[in-house]
């Protein structure tokens, strides 16, 4: 199996970082870069003479054929890149892939009908930094669509970031994503309820911030060890009603309501886990009087 001459189409974080990490593990012959800025932004992937890879401020192909394509720009970008591509002198065997977790493969309907190999490839994985990003996709899970050709450049990308892929069906596309954001982007949003509560209750900023990290680490440990109903600590796991409408009693606002669904979720899981009926009932009549 050959290495791949991959042009990424978008120097932001996503692109950068799965370069970075694929130059790293030697698993890319080259590396090419379009974006829409006059020059890259500073990264290590553009230092260096040569640099490992290069970049052009216009949409236009590589000068040596790429082998693999991946579309690494905003959702909202993907279907304006793919029609600019589809009208480039590409071998129309060339497969590309975009970087969605939301959209499906349809999306790159226009090189599709040029007879390009399309797919999705999509990383599990948290990308907030170009450079540090490439740590977080080795080991990652990728979510991947598409067949064939695509679908081969997607499990050698896969591969190159020493990774594991997970077939995505096209129409399962926005609820896959919705998952994914649950476990990722609102998790983030609750540490963020939490810190602020924690402030408001008195605790210094900084200690609350790591002690709050390294509990929620904890607990998806225990997630990723015993599944949810199981890994599930707290209150609400042990039938203990008062506390909870102790929470209810001093949370005011957004995060009442907010505590009080989560509140459901969570007790359909102790349910799960063997909570008696009784303990479920108290504290779903705790749930019905906050609202
Ligand atoms: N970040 C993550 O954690 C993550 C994880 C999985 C999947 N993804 C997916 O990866 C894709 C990119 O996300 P991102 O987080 O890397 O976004 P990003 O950091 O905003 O990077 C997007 C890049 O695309 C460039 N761009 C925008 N329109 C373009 C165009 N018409 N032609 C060429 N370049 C263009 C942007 O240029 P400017 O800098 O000039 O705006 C930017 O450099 C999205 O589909 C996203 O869903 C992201």
């Amino acid at each position: 199996m050959s290495a791949d001459r991959l042009w990424i189409v978008g120097a932001g974080r996503l692109g950068l970082a799965l370069g970075l990490a694929l130059h790293r593990s030697g698993a890319v012959a080259s590396l090419a870069y379009s974006g829409r800025r006059a020059e890259p932004t500073a990264h290590p992937l553009f230092d260096g003479d040569p640099p490992p890879a290069t970049y052009s401020a216009e949409l236009r192909a590589p000068a040596e054929a790429p082998t693999g394509i991946v579309l690494a720009v905003p959702d909202g970008a993907i279907p304006a890149v793919a029609a600019v591509l589809a009208g480039l002198p590409l071998a129309p065997d060339t497969p590309v892939l975009h970087a969605s977790g939301a959209l499906s493969v349809d999306v790159l309907a226009p090189l599709a009908e040029q007879g390009h190999p399309v797919g999705g490839l999509h990383a599990l994985a948290a990308v907030a930094d170009s450079v540090a990003g490439a740590e977080r996709l080795r080991g990652a899970t990728f979510g991947v669509e598409g067949e064939g050709e695509a679908r081969s450049l997607a499990l050698r990308i896969v591969e190159g970031c020493g990774g594991r892929a997970v077939a995505v069906p096209s129409d399962g596309k926005p609820l896959y994503h919705a998952a994914a954001v649950f476990a990722a982007n609102y998790a983030v949003a609750l540490l963020g309820v939490a810190e602020r509560l924690m402030g408001q209750a008195g605790v210094a900023p900084e200690d609350a911030r790591t002690a709050l990290a390294g509990l929620a680490a904890g607990a998806v440990e225990n997630v990723a060890a015993r599944g949810p109903a199981a890994a599930l600590t707290g209150p609400v796991a042990r039938g203990d009603a008062e506390t909870v409408r102790l929470h209810l009693a001093r949370l005011s606002g957004a995060d009442r309501p907010l505590y009080s669904l989560l509140a459901r979720e969570a007790l359909a899981l102790a349910r799960d886990a063997g909570l008696p009926p009784d303990a479920v009932a108290r504290i779903a009549e705790r749930l019905e009087e906050a609202t």
